[in-house]
């Protein structure tokens, strides 16, 4: 048994059984941690708290009516459940905030992802709210992509669309999208935004899932493309980038804005089912979290214009860059890229779909692209180095800021 922590969780379970075994699954582990447990629950369907007496049980009156509790409506009882619940569990948690504050403080509230409306409680109460995400991970993330399923036109259903692929979510059809009552969307749609909205603002999400199990790529699989913010390119040559990561079988993510293309609105000129064909291989956006992306393990290589920010991204990271360099600088920069730092290849003189693809297996298959990793590895502890106490850019910014004050009139 791991020494006692002297910190106490308050956690609450949405009183169905699929998520109150999780949720008590959950207390038993931090409990061996060593941290003292506290689950509030409710009365309608109460966890059997006898099996648990290393747990502390503290139920909440949420008197639901007789209609109210009718698992009939699903949705209707969720709604039901974070409105009645309210009172009674800030009541019941701002009791054991005062009670346990001397001995043992409670470190932070668990709650249920349904029970969105624990956020505003606990954030009146000042204390931290983590999710228990009590389903997959996967289903998690269509959920959270309703404002998109909708504005693409795959939500509300539609009977003639049912067997299309969802081409976000490969390999999901339209009939595998997440609904409950299929007449009145709506109020379910609300309640799931509420849910993801009050998910997003929590301090932090635990899934009850393993990585391998619904990990998004393969480690060190993924080519990320993307020409920064201001790059255009003819269509001739939109349609070479689009088909060098598509015939090169590694999954790729290719940031193209709007206006990207000349002379188009946005993939106008990608031929019909591109995306569908690639089954989920494939993934276009239109601005990308860049820097979350490059440290994204799955992400093999960076395919960039050599803007100088990307370039500095991505030595941070430590991923190997194909330069396709645009104008200006870019020219100057990739050049250092290849030739200089060892740190990426270059697609030269003209794009074309094989050229580009044998540069993707230069840095992903061949022995070439392990060197080239292995320099941009070092060269990326050297970047982490000059940020430190004694490092060359802190230095830099010590004298910057003296220079500062020795100017000052
Ligand atoms: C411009 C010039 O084009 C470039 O030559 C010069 O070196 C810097 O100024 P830009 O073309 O936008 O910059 O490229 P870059 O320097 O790479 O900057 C792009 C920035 O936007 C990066 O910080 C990158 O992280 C960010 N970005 C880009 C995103 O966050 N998401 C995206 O989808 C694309």
């Amino acid at each position: 048994m791991e020494q006692r922590k002297g910190r106490r969780l308050v956690l609450l379970p949405l009183p169905f059984q699929g998520h109150i075994n999780p949720m008590l699954q959950l207390a038993n582990i931090i409990h061996s941690k060593g941290f003292s447990i506290t689950v509030i629950h409710t009365t309608f369907n109460y966890p059997n708290s006898s099996l648990y007496p290393h747990l502390t049980f503290c139920p909440i009156k949420e008197h639901l009516s007789e209609s109210e509790a009718s698992i009939s409506d699903v949705v209707s009882l969720l709604v039901h459940l974070n409105i009645r619940c309210s009172d009674p569990f800030r009541d019941c948690l701002s009791g054991l905030l005062s009670d346990a504050y001397e001995e043992e403080p409670v470190a932070c509230l668990i709650s249920d992802a349904g029970f969105f409306f624990t956020q505003g409680v606990a954030n009146g109460l000042g204390l931290p709210r983590f999710i228990l995400r009590t389903g997959g991970a996967c289903s998690f993330v269509v959920f959270a992509a309703f404002p998109i399923l909708k504005d693409k036109g795959y939500l509300p259903l539609q009977e003639s669309k049912l067997e299309e692929l969802v081409v976000e979510f490969p390999p999901l059809k339209v009939k595998d999208l997440p609904v409950f009552d299929t007449k009145k969307p709506e109020k379910f749609y609300q309640l799931v935004d509420r849910i993801v909205n009050e998910t997003k603002a929590s301090s932090g999400i635990i899934w009850n899932t393993f990585q391998e199990l619904e990990e998004s790529q393969e480690p060190r699989s993924v080519v990320y493309v993307s020409f920064g913010s201001i790059a255009a390119i003819s269509e001739a040559n939109f349609l070479e980038i689009a088909w060098g990561p598509a015939n090169s079988k590694h999954p790729f993510l290719w940031v193209v804005r709007s206006g990207f293309v000349r002379g188009n609105k946005w993939l106008e000129k990608l031929p019909d089912r591109f995306l569908e064909d690639l089954n989920g291989r494939g993934h276009i956006v239109k601005w990308a979290p860049q820097l979350e992306v490059l440290t994204h393990p799955a992400v093999a290589v960076f395919w960039t214009h050599s803007g100088w920010n990307s370039t500095l991204e991505s030595i941070y990271e430590g991923v190997p860059m194909m330069c396709t360099p645009c104008s200006g600088d870019q020219k100057v920069n990739a050049r250092y890229v290849s030739d200089v730092w060892g740190v990426g290849v270059q697609v030269e003189n003209g794009l074309d779909r094989e050229k580009i693809g044998r540069s993707i297996r230069r840095l992903m298959v061949e022995k070439e692209g392990d060197e080239i990793r292995n320099r941009i590895l070092s060269l990326k502890e050297k970047a982490s180095l000059c940020l430190s106490n004694s490092g060359s850019s802190f230095q830099c910014l010590d004298q910057l800021v003296s220079h500062i004050l020795s100017v000052e009139s």
